[in-house]
């Protein structure tokens, strides 16, 4: 890993309210909260993955017990400082997937009853709080029912659904929002002003659009392209770092139903799947992959349309002429349909390798 990517990645992580990106809705409330000394109990953080929860989860911790006198956190003060590095010892930070049983739960209940040692609040952060055991919960609730004046607890959580109501009922809810493609575009040419990083308009426009809403999605894409080495960030370099090795194998994978070779086709899902990428996002993908496959047949520069690179369009030009569209759209429609089945289904594998066995038949058929 170059000096870079691992700087990207500490250097632009949130110590005020200031920097973070959307969510007004929620740094309203606590900074008026912070300012006032009326911060509440209990705090329940919900939203999608890379929106800032555990971000402002923290941005609570230190606003509660931040040493300055003006605008609270500070992020630089003694105490801002030691939460930032964790090492403050009345911010503790529990992640619940791995620490989900009543035993853990106890541990923290009895931690609860002490003051804090240096700070103003003991502040309990518990990630992904939807892991608790039963157990677990219902001794959080014994807690939160009759919480000491000293402490704040804030639950971080991307699935409320899976609480239980007695808990939520006593938590002040946020929900975190999908960031906006603009609030995106701006902080990320922030740290590229930072990082003496030119990059074009269309390039951060590109790479908000693949965030998809997520600030961690637009960073880690982010990282790649300054990883890769360059010092000027453009179209074709996000593009490149988007599109490539997921193209590379799925290219691969249609060379192969195509041609009717079933047994190598399903080994390679077997490679795709095996390098984390989840079912459903691949049958997207692919979708998205013989799409283009089918434009590029009939259209002569689909670069804008297809949002892929010249060199990537051309390589796909190739394999188009080689597939017919009666087949292109075969495939569309099956995945299609086999998109909207795995919403409902607990088996999306098999059902992929089902409809890629029937795709490499219809094609060996002909
Ligand atoms: N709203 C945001 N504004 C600025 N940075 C963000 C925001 N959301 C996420 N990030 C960045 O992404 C990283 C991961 O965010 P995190 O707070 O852990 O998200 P979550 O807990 O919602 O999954 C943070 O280190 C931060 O740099
Ligand atoms: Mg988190
Ligand atoms: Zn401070």
């Amino acid at each position: 890993m170059n000096d870079k990517y691992i700087a990207i990645y500490r250097r632009f992580r949130p110590e005020t309210f200031d920097r973070i990106l959307g969510q007004e809705h929620v740094v309203r409330v606590l900074r008026n909260q912070i300012a006032e000394n009326s911060v509440g109990h209990a705090y329940l953080f919900s939203g999608t993955r890379g929106t800032g929860k555990t971000t402002m989860a923290r941005l609570l911790a230190k606003g509660v017990n931040c040493l300055s006198d003006g605008e609270r956190p500070c992020g630089v003060c003694e105490h801002c400082t030691a939460i930032k590095n964790g090492v403050f010892v009345d911010v503790v930070e529990v992640d619940a997937a791995s620490n989900n049983g009543v035993d853990n739960v106890r541990e923290l209940r009895e931690s609860v009853v002490y003051p804090p040692s240096v700070g103003r609040k003991k502040v309990f952060i518990i990630d992904e709080v939807h892991m608790f055991s039963k157990g677990a919960f219902n001794a959080l609730l014994k807690t939160l029912e009759e919480p000491p004046e000293h402490v704040v607890f804030v639950l971080a959580t991307t699935e409320p659904n899976k609480l239980p109501a007695t808990i939520l009922s006593r938590c002040l809810r946020f929900d975190f929002k999908r960031v906006g493609a603009d609030a995106i575009i701006k902080g990320m040419r922030d740290i590229c002003d930072e990082m003496g990083i030119r990059a074009d308009d269309d390039a951060l426009a590109l790479l908000a659009s693949n965030a998809d809403g997520s600030v961690r999605d637009g960073l880690s894409i982010l990282e790649q392209c300054v990883s890769a080495g360059a010092d000027v960030l453009t179209r074709d370099l996000v593009l490149e770092v988007l599109g490539s090795p997921g193209d590379q194998l799925l290219s691969v994978l249609t060379d192969e139903v195509a041609t009717g070779k079933i047994a190598e086709a399903l080994v390679r899902l077997d490679e795709i799947l095996s390098s984390g990428k989840d079912e459903k996002r691949v049958i997207e993908e692919w979708i998205h992959y013989f799409h283009s496959a089918l434009l590029i047949k009939f259209i002569k520069n689909p670069e804008r349309i297809l949002n892929r690179s010249t060199e990537n369009i051309e390589s796909m030009r190739k394999q188009s002429e080689t597939l017919e569209v009666k087949f292109i759209n075969d495939c569309i429609y099956k995945l299609s349909k086999l998109l909207n089945d795995a919403r409902w289904s607990a088996h999306v594998r098999i059902l992929l390798e089902m409809t890629i066995i029937e795709m490499g038949e219809r094609a060996s058929e002909k």
